[in-house]
């Protein structure tokens, strides 16, 4: 066998990626993984270009393990970034043997073999592909339902990436979780940028269906115990798909709602298609109907025309809808998208102001919710093993929690009481073992 080292940037939908490219680079041509870069007779970045950050790291690293590879090791480039720099990629770092974009994860195994290749076509369609079982993690299985973006968000590049959104039937999902499950997982992660559009537009040209029925599908699964998604779109949160999340007992009571901007002024420029009192109304609605929910968020501050009442907006937001958790971004000018050319860009000085107001509201808010954690009994879901001997787990509604702990806990859902609480994880004591 030979080995191959892959380091994966960006988004949950890359992780896959790196998981069914490792799987066609077995199949096919004979690599296992491995972790340590100077064994490897392949290296791989499987990149992303959401923000301009990524791209800048991807050629000092390119630079980087370039050095110290071994000799003869094969470097290629695959993801977000190859699919919008394609052959330049190769131009400005010549040693890169290929490059193969987020949307040709099918022609992996032809690059690996075909010189200075690049396969950037955002409208291959890989969903009529079959790639192999590769996962890495036992208890958890990751699965695309649909690749790349029907929206057109003005300061996100991903639809230039990754194309244009298709649903993979519902048949072929299934059966991916039930293989998935034969080999020991309990949680399905259902993946894809827009996952509440799922069904409108199949390769096929088969009937439309939507998300609220697949999830109705999925839980139907034996030995499925969670299920949990990402990401949903506010525009599609509608009644129906709330009232599921709520009533089903297999889905894991943790949602993100990305708001990007609480202004509808912004949301407009933005083209999110909602404003801020849909985005609070559906908040209050998960919220009333889930009392336990944790409820996640992206912001983006400096958005090209952000005035100081604009912000405001995105201020109170936060404050009536206190996010459990906030990823949050200074704006980044982007090829490909239509925000790049609008007038009236934010300052650095002004966005990084935003962003620590942002973050040191978010503080409290996160204060306030680990520590009414303190002394409750929560179910978490063991899946990882830590060097310092802790056991790490997920809650149902996606806290973080370590317990002192062995390996055989691994793949359990066992009551754990919560001792401490810290602003990012919780740890605790296991009650009983099944
Ligand atoms: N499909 C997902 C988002 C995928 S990109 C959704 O609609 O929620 C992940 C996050 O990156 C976005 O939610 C947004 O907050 C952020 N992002 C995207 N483009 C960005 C840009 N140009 N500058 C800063 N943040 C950006
Ligand atoms: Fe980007 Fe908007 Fe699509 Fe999300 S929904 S991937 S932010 S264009
Ligand atoms: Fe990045 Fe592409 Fe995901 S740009 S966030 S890896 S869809």
């Amino acid at each position: 066998m030979k080995k191959v080292f892959i380091e994966t940037l960006g988004c949950a939908m890359n992780v896959r990626d790196t998981e069914h490219i490792i799987a066609e680079l077995n199949k096919k041509n004979s690599y296992e993984p491995i972790d340590t870069l100077e064994d490897a007779d392949l290296i791989i970045i499987n990149t992303c270009s959401v923000r301009e950050k990524p791209v800048a790291k991807l050629f000092s690293e390119l630079g980087i393990f370039n050095k110290k590879k071994k000799d003869g090791a094969k470097i290629g480039v695959c993801g977000c970034t190859a699919s919008h720099l394609g052959k330049d990629i190769i131009k400005r770092a010549p040693y890169v043997d290929f490059v193969v974009g987020a949307r040709n994860v099918s022609k992996i195994s032809q690059a690996v073999n075909t010189p200075k290749m690049v396969a950037i076509d955002i409208n291959n369609d890989d969903t009529t592909f079959e790639f192999e079982e590769y996962r890495n993690s036992l208890y958890r299985c990751s699965i695309n339902i649909s690749l790349g973006c029907d929206k057109s968000c003005t300061y996100c590049i991903v639809p230039a990436t990754r194309g244009q959104e298709i649903s993979i039937p519902q048949e072929i999902i299934i059966n991916e979780i039930k293989k998935a499950v034969q080999k020991g997982a309990k949680e399905a992660f259902l993946l894809g940028q827009n996952v509440n559009n799922y069904g409108t537009n199949f390769s096929d040209g088969r009937e439309k269906t939507n998300f609220t029925n697949l999830l109705k599908e999925v839980s139907k699964i034996d030995g499925i115990e969670r299920i949990r998604f990402t990401s949903p779109h506010p525009l599609h949160m509608d009644d129906e798909f709330i009232e599921e999340f709520a009533q089903n007992p297999k889905i894991c009571k943790a949602i993100h709602v990305p708001l990007q901007s609480g202004s509808t002024k912004v949301l407009k420029n933005m083209k999110r298609g909602y404003t801020k009192e849909w985005f609070l109304n559906r908040c209050e609605k998960i919220r009333s109907l889930v009392p336990n929910v944790r409820i996640s968020t992206d912001i983006i501050v400096g958005f090209p025309g952000e005035s100081d009442e604009d912000f405001a907006d995105t201020l109170d937001v936060i404050k009536k809808v206190k996010f459990e958790q906030i990823f949050n971004f200074k704006y980044s000018p982007r090829p490909h998208t239509a925000a790049i050319d609008m007038k009236d860009q934010i300052s650095s000085e002004v966005s990084t102001k935003r962003l620590n107001d942002v973050i040191e509201l978010h503080k409290i808010h996160q204060d306030e919710t680990m520590n009414s954690f303190l002394d409750q009994t929560v179910d978490v879901f063991f899946e990882d093993l830590k060097p310092n001997g802790e056991i790490f787990g997920y809650t149902d509604n996606y806290a973080s929690v370590f317990v002192k702990g062995s390996e055989e806990l691994l793949g359990k859902v066992l009551p754990v009481k919560i001792t401490k609480a810290y602003r990012t994880s919780l740890f605790g004591e296991i009650l009983e073992t099944k």
